[in-house]
């Protein structure tokens, strides 16, 4: 059965353009409750165990550089079939790839810099939210 909810970051290219609150709206606007959040700078070693499954891609060490480069949001969200309807709202990895109306194709810069992360499957969601949030921060 679907999870019910999923995890995402707005990366640091979208904060430091100043989209924190219109990418917010978005997710809720896709009928997404936010059920934990929070602003943060990822250390190196954050990034690197975050990104672990990525270790030997040849983008690692760049992804590792961009995601510690300057402050992060975190959230968790709330709806029914979470991961595969969150993948579909934040559309494909490379924004020039990604369907119109799609939170990357508005406000992603690159393949990279592509403004949010969402967890791809229920068990990496349920990983990723218990990295930076305790279950008493959940609502
Ligand atoms: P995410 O995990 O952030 O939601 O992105 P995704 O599933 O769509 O893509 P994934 O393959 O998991 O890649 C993780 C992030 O690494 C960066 N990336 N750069 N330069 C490149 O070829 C490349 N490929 C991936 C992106 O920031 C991507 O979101
Ligand atoms: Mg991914």
């Amino acid at each position: 059965m679907a999870g019910n909810f999923t995890f995402t970051i707005i990366k640091p290219d979208a904060v430091k353009s100043g989209y924190i609150g219109e990418i917010l709206s978005h997710m809720t606007k896709g009928g997404f409750k936010i059920s934990g959040l929070k602003m943060l700078q990822l250390t190196q070693g954050e990034a690197e165990a975050f990104y672990g499954v990525h270790r030997e891609r040849p983008f690692f060490k760049d992804l590792v550089s961009f995601m510690t480069s300057g402050a992060i949001v975190v959230a968790v969200l709330k709806k029914d079939n979470a991961v595969e309807d969150f993948r579909k709202l934040i559309g494909a990895t490379n924004p020039e790839n990604a369907a119109e109306g799609t939170i990357r194709k508005k406000f992603a810069i690159s393949m990279q810099e592509n403004a949010v992360h969402g967890s791809d499957s229920d068990e990496n969601a349920a990983i990723e939210a218990s990295f930076f949030f305790a279950t008493s921060d959940r609502f």
